[in-house]
């Protein structure tokens, strides 16, 4: 096995030259297709021969052999394309004619097709589920949701294996609450599963990532927000997906990552929930979010018809790390780098201003 200096050495001259060194894959192609297959952490496969297969990085956790950047030349660049495009825009219409049920009488208006079943609904017909995606929208919407269960898979057990016990111990975090992170880390091989299975054989594959974080609480900070504009990106398109197989699975993979983002919060010290409502996003916001952490893809990687926005900047978001969060420059300095979403730094100048006492264990 190659060390990270190794590999990130080959890296930095040309990924193409990793063909002789890598190791043989392990077991299944991660996009593998089919009811039997299930994607694992611990067995990615080379999927080409410059694609870096997860080692154990110490304490017994395992993590991708590469992060960070990319510096070879890219191969391919910009969204997906369909074979042409109609218009430059959607114009607003109306409401739609039959868009007319309003219930008076508080009781079924129409007959019932068999007992206590009202009339109405999409799939209750009878008709068996085909847990398939049904349109362009439905795949490029689920790709992107692969996408994004991907680097879940790959962060989530990139801390583990990073960190020591102590530096856990350090943000206030013992081995059990390592050990909830590890069975979160493990929940993303469930959910990157399930996508690849309704997207079929080309099925986007996991890539190599570029993280911004230093610490134990940068990392939990950053998959926070991660799983957050994750969770919303899914909201804002799931009710319009072609398949409602789809759409159900979906949801119940996302309510699990709803969880996970308010565990990190509370591992954080946040209030595990701070909105009386979760906001729903297009793709494209989603998207731009997440690019910026892929640095490359394995070869022939299915590519999304999203558009990748160019970066903001937030201003005005509060340091999880200072005594008194309302303190926090105001002019988006308190973060680890100039992406959108990385987290706020654990380092201030001002000491007197950080916590730095583990905080107490808490039960979640
Ligand atoms: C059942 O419902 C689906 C839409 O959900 C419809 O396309 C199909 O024609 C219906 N089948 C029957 C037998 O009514
Ligand atoms: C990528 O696609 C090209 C053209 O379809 C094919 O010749 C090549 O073998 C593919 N490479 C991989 C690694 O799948
Ligand atoms: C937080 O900061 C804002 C802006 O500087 C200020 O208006 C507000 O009073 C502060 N709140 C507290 C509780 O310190
Ligand atoms: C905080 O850590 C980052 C990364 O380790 C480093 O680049 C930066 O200089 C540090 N800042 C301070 C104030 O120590």
């Amino acid at each position: 096995m190659f060390t990270r200096s190794a590999i990130a050495a080959i890296l930095a001259v040309a990924p193409a030259i990793l063909a002789a060194p890598a190791p043989a894959p392990q077991v299944t192609e991660p996009a593998s297709f089919g009811p039997d297959v299930q994607v694992s952490y611990q067995a990615q496969s080379t999927a080409g021969p410059d694609y870096p297969l997860a080692e154990e990085l110490g304490d017994g956790y395992t993590s991708a052999t590469y992060h960070g950047p990319y510096t070879g030349t890219p191969t391919t660049t910009g969204a997906a394309n369909g074979p042409t495009t109609l218009a430059a825009s959607i114009p607003p219409l109306p409401l739609n004619p039959t868009a007319t049920y309003y219930n008076t009488g508080g009781k079924p208006i129409n007959p019932l097709p068999a007992p206590y079943t009202p009339a109405g609904g999409l799939g209750t017909n009878g008709t068996l589920p085909r847990y398939m995606v049904e349109s362009d929208f439905d795949y490029e919407s689920i790709a992107l949701g692969l996408y994004q269960e991907w680097i879940e898979l790959d962060l989530f057990h990139d801390g583990l294996a990073r960190f020591s016990e102590a530096e856990f111990l350090e943000a206030g975090l013992t081995s059990e609450y390592m050990s909830l992170i590890e069975f979160m880390a493990d929940q993303e091989t469930g959910h990157s599963t399930l996508l690849t299975n309704m997207l079929g054989e080309t099925a986007p594959k996991q890539c190599v990532y570029d993280y911004p974080y230093n610490t134990v609480r940068e990392w939990l900070d950053f998959m926070q927000r991660l799983t957050r504009f994750g969770e919303s990106g899914v909201w804002g398109y799931i009710n319009h997906l072609d398949s409602r197989e789809v759409g159900q699975l979906l949801a119940q993979s996302i309510a699990t990552e709803a969880r996970q983002q308010q565990i990190f919060r509370q591992m954080s010290g946040l209030t595990p929930m701070d909105v009386w409502f979760e906001n729903g996003w297009p793709q494209s916001w989603s998207w731009t979010m997440l690019a910026p952490y892929i640095s490359y893809c394995p070869e022939n990687q299915t590519r999304l018809a999203w558009q990748n926005f160019p970066v903001l900047h937030i201003l005005n978001n509060a340091n999880i790390n200072r005594y008194s969060p309302n303190d926090t420059a105001q002019d988006g300095s308190e973060v680890t780098g100039s992406r959108i979403t990385d987290p706020s730094i654990s380092n201030l100048t001002d000491w007197t201003q950080q916590i730095r006492t583990p905080l107490l264990p808490f039960i979640i």
